[in-house]
């Protein structure tokens, strides 16, 4: 059990404690072992409100298709603006069910539970903190510029564990810390999200990301960077293709001259599944979808504030395109690191993981929980134990 500080670690009304002293994480079968994914699909994505995609992707392709958690899920926005959403037939069962939606500043957010408690409390402030940024962000103000999936040899908390810290910044992403003073990063825990800050240098990349120099494209592939060249070449043509959108979308809306730049904005996760960003003239929502115990997808979309010049929006998809593939390597070689069954437990710092403090503090209530109610049931029918599912089984790698 984790013991918390009696006040919460910022000044915000719904800031979370941090913990007194080191916590333990996670152990290494969590994030190897088949039996424990699938109950998180029942304890985890199959009840919590889970992001599926933004809004303006829905104006372009409705109803669109996805496999969410892997649930194929369809997502359609009907004539008067709302957003339905259903879960398609799975093999076996005889048809599709509606499940819920909650759209938040255009952000679309689905559960799968009959009566799922309200999004607004289970995510007290989530909606203050958009309105916080609404002189940097308004859906109106923004283009849909593109989006991509990256399949990742990790298990979905080694993603998620890595973006809910910076501990791994200076190291990990060098051309990141010229930008940020890494250590002024706060990750500051909420219900059912995490909000992050950091300060940026004055000295940094904004004199550069003012400039519109002509830019050309990072291909890591040409690149000396020493990351594994197949993992250069998935980035190389994801972010290609992404990038012609870049000239496409130039080409049909000119830049405009705007007052002033806009700077900043917000940084969150909202747990499980996606980290929102607000950079000034660039929004960008990252969803980690897992697909198994071992296989995520990273699924990015990118939204452009109208007027921005080509050669901002590709310095934008450069800078990005390096954090991403420093963290995605980085995620990989975690997984095989596991995988070899040497690494079993480690602490947590109680500042600087302080996020990884209250996420798997969340996962494991939700498990935990998941299980116990499972026997409840179980022994509340009467079931014989020879009888149990394999869920049961798994639940048993758990409590026992
Ligand atoms: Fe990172």
């Amino acid at each position: 059990m984790v013991l918390y500080k009696n006040e919460p670690l910022t000044g915000h009304p719904c800031s979370r404690p941090m913990a007194r002293e080191c916590v333990a994480t996670l152990p290494a079968s969590y994030f190897s072992d088949p039996k424990v994914f699938n109950l998180e699909l029942q304890a985890i994505w199959s009840r919590e409100w889970i992001y599926a995609c933004h809004e303006n992707r829905l104006r372009m392709t409705s109803p669109l298709e996805m496999t969410l958690a892997t649930f194929p899920i369809s997502l359609c926005l009907s004539e008067s603006g709302s957003v339905a959403g259903s879960l398609n037939a799975l093999t076996g069962k005889p048809d599709s069910r509606r499940i819920h939606t909650h759209v938040l500043n255009g952000f679309v957010f689905v559960n799968f539970s009959d009566a799922p408690p309200p999004f607004e409390s289970t995510h007290v402030g989530l909606a203050d903190e958009f309105k916080s940024v609404e002189h940097v962000f308004t859906e109106a103000e923004f283009d849909f510029w593109g989006h991509l999936s990256l399949p990742g040899a990790f298990n979905w908390k080694v993603f998620s564990d890595n973006y809910n810290e910076c501990y791994h910044c200076p190291t990990s992403h060098p051309q990141f810390s010229k930008v940020y003073k890494i250590p002024s990063y706060v990750v500051d825990a909420r219900e059912g999200y995490f909000v992050h800050s950091v300060e940026e240098r004055q000295e940094g990349g904004k004199a550069a990301a003012a400039s519109n120099a002509s830019v050309t494209e990072l291909l890591l592939t040409e690149s000396n960077e020493s990351f594994p060249m197949e993992a250069k070449r998935l980035y190389d043509e994801s972010y290609s293709a992404l990038n012609q959108k870049i000239k496409e979308y130039a080409k049909a809306n000119p830049p405009r001259a705007r007052a002033k730049a806009h700077e900043g904005g917000l940084f969150v996760h909202v747990f499980p599944n996606v980290g929102i960003n607000v950079f000034g003239d660039f929004v960008t929502t990252l969803r980690w979808n897992p697909a198994s115990h071992e296989k995520t997808l990273l699924q990015l979309e990118v939204f452009v504030r109208k007027g921005v010049s080509e050669a901002e929006m590709l310095r934008f998809s450069n800078f990005l395109k390096w954090v991403e593939i420093e963290d995605y390597v980085l995620c990989e070689a975690t997984q095989k690191n596991l995988a070899l069954g040497v690494y079993q437990v480690g602490v947590l710092h109680p500042f600087r993981e302080n996020g990884l403090v209250h996420s798997q503090a969340q996962i494991r209530k939700r498990l935990v929980e998941y299980v116990s109610q499972e026997r409840e049931l179980k022994e509340k029918v009467g079931k014989q134990r020879d009888s149990s599912t394999t869920l049961s089984e798994e639940s048993g790698t758990l409590l026992n």
